[in-house]
């Protein structure tokens, strides 16, 4: 496969940027995140193509992150998340606001900007990263349970609308991962990081380099009639206790 231009959102830690580093190995990677001096560093310490800093809660802000790119993307990887743990009647309306704004619009708006190019090339990869609260449910974690869930929908039409332009659409649904995202305050009140792979039925978390072997297999062309799955890398946490 000839090198395309990827790019992942939230790539600046955690999955994204095990990702990102895994993926630079044989495609042109651009990173994204909020905080535009770690993305340079980043940049110059591994052999990404580019970056741009912007936060994507924000007005046009995808519309300003692919403009300022300025190439067109072969493989869009929608992986910048964000989990609030409350319960309902706590839940605020800004944590409300930013999980709907950076775990459902900005994907779509993405999709929706990168997906013109796709089509016109006939060839697209679409991956959005969703998560394991949004096939199960999550007590605590409705916000992003709830956006997540919208995730699946998503990828599941637009594998449909997009089938005959050559464009493959899927979600990676990711169980527990130790990365930032779960060094939550109010998670850590309730579980300690040992209690919660007590929960895990394999009793281990996942590791950031799984995602970014399965989005590589996803981008190549062995997995050209994959499209419109939802797949768990959960260590068996979707089957049940
Ligand atoms: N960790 C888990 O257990 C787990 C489980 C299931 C699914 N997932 C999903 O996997 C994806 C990656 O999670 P992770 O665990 O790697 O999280 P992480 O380590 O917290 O990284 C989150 C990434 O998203 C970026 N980001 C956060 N808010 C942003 C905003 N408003 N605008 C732009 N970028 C923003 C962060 O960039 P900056 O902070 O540098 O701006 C960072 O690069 C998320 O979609 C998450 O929901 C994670």
């Amino acid at each position: 496969m000839n090198r395309k231009n990827i790019l992942i959102t939230g790539s600046s830690k955690g999955i994204g940027l095990e990702t990102a580093k895994y993926l630079s190995k044989s495609h042109n990677v651009y990173i994204t995140g909020r905080d535009e001096n770690i993305l340079a560093k980043l940049t110059n310490e591994n052999n990404f193509k580019g970056f741009y800093a912007v936060d994507l809660c924000s007005n046009d802000a995808p519309k300003n992150l692919i403009e300022n790119l300025n190439t067109n993307i072969d493989v869009l990887i929608n992986n910048a998340g964000v989990y609030f743990y409350n319960s309902i009647d706590k839940m605020t309306q800004d944590e409300i606001i930013n999980s709907i704004k950076l775990n459902t619009l900005a994907p779509y708006e993405l999709i929706k900007l990168t997906v013109p190019y796709m089509k016109e090339q006939q060839w697209g990869r679409i991956i959005n990263i969703g998560s394991i609260s949004g096939v199960m449910g999550e007590a605590n974690a409705s916000t992003y349970s709830m956006t997540k869930a919208s995730l699946i929908g998503l990828t599941k039409s637009l594998a449909l609308e997009l089938a005959q332009n050559n464009i493959t659409v899927n979600i990676i649904n990711p169980g527990w991962v130790d990365t930032e995202l779960i060094n939550n305050e109010n998670l850590d009140k309730d579980f300690s990081k040992s209690e919660i792979i007590e929960t895990i039925p394999q009793r281990r978390f996942v590791t950031p380099l799984e995602i970014a072997k399965t989005c590589e297999f996803l981008i190549s062309d062995n997995a050209k009639s994959i499209t419109g799955q939802s797949i768990n890398i959960c260590a068996g946490l979707s089957l049940g206790f």
